[in-house]
């Protein structure tokens, strides 16, 4: 048959609430087989139980996301090269650490034929410069990777709160219409922009400015300050993102994937939350040791990323033209204490 075969590579919070929004739909609608098969990176529960086998007895996935029926036809698999064999659309959703990898575990064991999206919000540095999660799918695996971003908190998404998105397509419009024919719900609503890079830039940088709003709420400077801080990220989100990649578009950080999802990820994001709690611990709690205890077994991607993006900053010379993004990374990396960013955002409101 010509029915689309779906895999979910990742089954943490948000790659859970993505397998229930992609399998209520393969089991609507025609152009899809149903069965959604989903990548477990296997470990063991305090129970003794397999936590595959617990999601395959409960339909649930009882340590990052209880509560939530996923769908009959989602079924859990330990096994990725058994995970992606017969799929010809594949969904990426791990943290961003984990995606190298795994990219090269599926060497060779993917169909030719097959498309990829990432919904990893994250970037690699390589000798050569940043690689966006995306390239590095495509580059390794031989196949074209679109991105889905937005204003997308899961546990929200997954008690069907309504929501928007944003899918980022390079060429091929019908796949980009695939894509979004996949994720769509009426409490899902996506858009599909063509800017892979402004879209997958958007989702990644806004982990480093939820650092600093977490910081600002840590150290209780208001919701004043926090605006500021907002407004100058994602003034450094765009240059950061046009400096990459001339070819990124203006509209789109008015896209579910820009503006909106910074608002919420400062508001109501982990990232925020554990840098909040590293700021009014005066940075004396590693953010290893707060996210282990805060958000047990999910992963930050801000503290990784804003080093990340450090790293390019300082190979190209930029350091100076993006202040908010470096104080992030010499604060979670303790070089300067969280209540730099209060002589930073003062410096900086003032410089304008
Ligand atoms: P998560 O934060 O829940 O991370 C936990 C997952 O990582 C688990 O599935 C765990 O098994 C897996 N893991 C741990 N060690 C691993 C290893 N060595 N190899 C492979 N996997 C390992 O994950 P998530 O919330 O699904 O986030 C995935 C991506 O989606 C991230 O880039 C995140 O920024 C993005 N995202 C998350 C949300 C959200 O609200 N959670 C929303 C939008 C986007
Ligand atoms: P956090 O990882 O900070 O929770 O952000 C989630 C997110 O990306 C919302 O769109």
């Amino acid at each position: 048959t010509h029915r689309s075969k779906v895999s979910v590579i990742g089954s943490g919070n948000w790659g859970s609430v993505a397998s229930k929004l992609i399998a209520s739909n393969t089991f609507r609608l025609n152009s899809f087989h149903d069965e959604v098969r989903m990548w477990v990176y296997e470990e063991t529960l305090q129970s003794g139980e397999k936590l595959t086998d617990a999601i395959n007895r409960t339909n649930e996935n009882v340590k990052y996301l209880p509560g939530i029926k996923l769908g009959n036809n989602v079924v859990a698999d330990p096994d990725l090269e058994n995970t992606v064999r017969d799929a010809n659309m594949l969904v990426f959703v791990t943290p961003h650490q984990f995606m190298e990898g795994i990219c090269k575990r599926l060497v060779g064991k993917i169909r030719a034929d097959a498309e990829a999206i990432s919904l990893v919000k994250g970037m690699e540095v390589k000798m050569e410069g940043p690689c966006m999660i995306s390239s590095l799918i495509s580059q390794i695996l031989g196949i074209s990777c679109s991105v889905l971003m937005g204003a997308n908190i899961a546990n929200e998404i997954a008690v069907e709160k309504f929501s928007e998105a944003t899918v980022g397509y390079r060429q091929n419009r019908d796949v980009a219409e695939r894509w979004v024919q996949l994720f769509y719900t009426p409490y899902f609503i996506v858009t599909a922009v063509q800017d892979v890079e402004g879209v997958e830039l958007c989702g990644t940088l806004k982990n480093v400015v939820a650092l600093a709003a977490g910081f600002v709420d840590g150290l209780e400077m208001g919701n004043n300050t926090k605006a500021a801080i907002m407004r100058l990220g994602l003034r450094e989100m765009k240059a950061f993102s046009k400096l990459l990649f001339p070819s990124v578009k203006d509209s789109t950080f008015f896209e579910s994937c820009g503006v909106a999802d910074l608002i919420t990820t400062c508001l109501g994001g982990r990232n925020r939350k554990v840098a909040e709690a590293y700021a009014k611990n005066g940075g004396r709690r590693s953010f290893d040791e707060l996210e282990a205890e805060m958000l047990q077994g999910q992963k930050l991607q801000g503290v990784s990323t804003a080093r990340e993006v450090y790293e390019v900053l300082s190979h190209r010379g930029w350091l100076e033209l993006f202040p908010l993004f470096a104080t992030v990374h010499e604060i979670s990396s303790g070089l300067l204490p969280p209540s730099a960013i209060v002589e930073y955002s003062e410096k900086q409101v003032r410089s304008f």
